[in-house]
């Protein structure tokens, strides 16, 4: 199939890239020059592993413009893949999403074969037959289901691991009101051999949130109960091993330590909660998720304040920037309210992430960056943020260790706390 993909960030690189691969021929469309001429030049416009491999082997099936008339014009199937973006509020703010179905509609009004617009971007039930609808129709003057295709067909992409999510993911789901984009999409997907949900669009774009959220809620939790077992002694790691051998439960995403961050599941659940408020329903367990994930990084402070009492003036080692190990995203990342808070209470800052430093600094370039992962073990304590396979190596003897991620080396600190355990 000939598919356009809007959007060449993290969910459109990957989608369109795995589609290419699959053998379809990928148009994608930016505003932005430098990632349409990153992806001509066969370079990929985000860091994921192995995309720029990927995406040099299938070159001749790809090409990236500024033009969305050409790209909608060549293809029947677009992938809407822009950011959803929090607005100060918590709720998502919808202009890229807006602007680029404006964008289409107005192409789909000269175009006279049939085309499908689907929603991969993360929205909220209600805006894929509400906002987007509408601005498909307004633009184009035409009726969505009957004179083009629409479905939402939300993505499951870890980051680190979104080709293999991409290539053999655990379901997919597809939300759609008209038989035209069900038996495409069907199609398109065909070759999938995973579950299948072909539901509503609202369906489909209430089961992305509550994945993420459920996702979360059960980070929290692994958190509170975390909490609860350093008091009492008790190994968390352990006791979830054991929760999660009931089949009921399922022993993933139960790793106490400091908490979530990242693009998706701080701006969901705060999404999810804004929502629910609007709709006049207190969404107690949500707002409970996120406070438990706010506090979390903060207790390594209270550990660390045990052992130094005084943080004025002391030098403080962070290893770790990342949200999470192998990528150099740093957005929600639990690093941030530990840097701030160590500022705040005078303590200078050396920091160190063998791939995010660069993002990092443009939040705080006021903090020292080390060289290497050993020259922050030179400040007066160490703070470990994110699980990065290189913090195994490292010497910890004779230091004041605070783990928040439960590196095992780091156990060899004169000094060791960890978060939860
Ligand atoms: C998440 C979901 O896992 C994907 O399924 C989803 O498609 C994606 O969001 C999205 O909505 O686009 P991602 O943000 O890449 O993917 O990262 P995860 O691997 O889920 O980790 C999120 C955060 O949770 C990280 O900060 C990680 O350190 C933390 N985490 C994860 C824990 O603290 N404990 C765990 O047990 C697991």
């Amino acid at each position: 199939m000939r598919i356009s993909v809007l959007g060449c960030g993290y969910v459109g690189a990957v989608t369109g890239v795995c589609f290419a691969e699959l053998g379809h021929e990928v148009f994608f469309v930016d505003v932005d020059p430098a990632k349409v001429e990153a992806i001509n030049s066969a370079i990929s416009p985000i860091f994921e592993p192995g995309l720029d491999k990927l995406l040099a082997k299938n070159n001749a099936v790809i090409s990236a413009t500024t033009d969305i008339h050409q790209a909608i014009q060549e293809t029947e199937i677009t992938f809407v893949c822009v950011g959803t973006p929090s607005n100060s509020n918590g709720s998502i703010d919808l202009t890229y999403v807006q602007s680029a179905c404006q964008n289409i509609g107005q192409v789909l009004k000269q175009k006279d074969e049939m085309h499908i617009v689907v929603v991969k971007s993360t929205v909220l039930p209600g805006t894929t037959e509400g906002m987007v609808r509408q601005s498909l129709e307004e633009a184009s003057g035409k009726v969505a289901h009957v004179d083009f295709g629409l479905a939402s067909n939300p993505e499951f992409l870890r980051e680190g691991s979104a080709l293999a999510d991409f290539i053999s993911p655990d379901r997919i789901i597809i939300g759609t009101a008209d038989d035209y984009a069900h038996q495409t999409l069907g199609e398109l997907y065909s070759s999938f051999d995973c579950p299948k949900l072909c539901t509503t669009i609202p369906v489909a774009e209430m089961i992305k949130y509550v994945s993420n959220a459920f996702l979360a809620t059960k980070i929290s939790f692994a958190n509170e109960i975390g909490n609860i077992c350093k008091k009492m002694g008790i190994d968390t790691a352990e006791v979830f091993t054991g929760v999660g051998m009931d089949h009921r439960i399922n022993p993933a995403f139960f790793q106490s330590g400091i908490g979530f961050g990242g693009s998706c599941f701080p701006k969901d659940v705060r999404a999810l909660i804004a929502k629910a408020e609007e709709l006049d329903v207190d969404a107690r367990i949500l707002k409970d998720v996120s406070r438990v994930n706010e506090d979390q990084p903060l207790k390594m402070l209270d550990l660390l304040e045990r052992h130094v009492p005084d943080l004025e003036n002391k030098k403080i080692g962070l290893l770790g920037l990342a949200f999470k190990p192998n990528t150099d995203d740093v957005r929600d990342s639990r690093a941030t309210p530990l840097v701030k808070e160590l500022l705040r209470k005078g303590a200078t800052v050396l920091a160190y992430d063998p791939m995010a430093m660069g993002n990092f600094k443009r939040l705080y370039p006021q903090i020292e960056y080390a060289p290497s992962a050993d020259s922050v073990l030179e400040a007066d304590a160490i703070l470990i943020a994110t699980e990065w396979e290189d913090f195994e190596n490292l010497n910890y003897q004779n230091k004041i260790v605070i783990d928040g991620r439960r590196i095992k080396k780091a156990r060899e600190g004169s000094t060791y706390e960890g978060v939860c355990w």
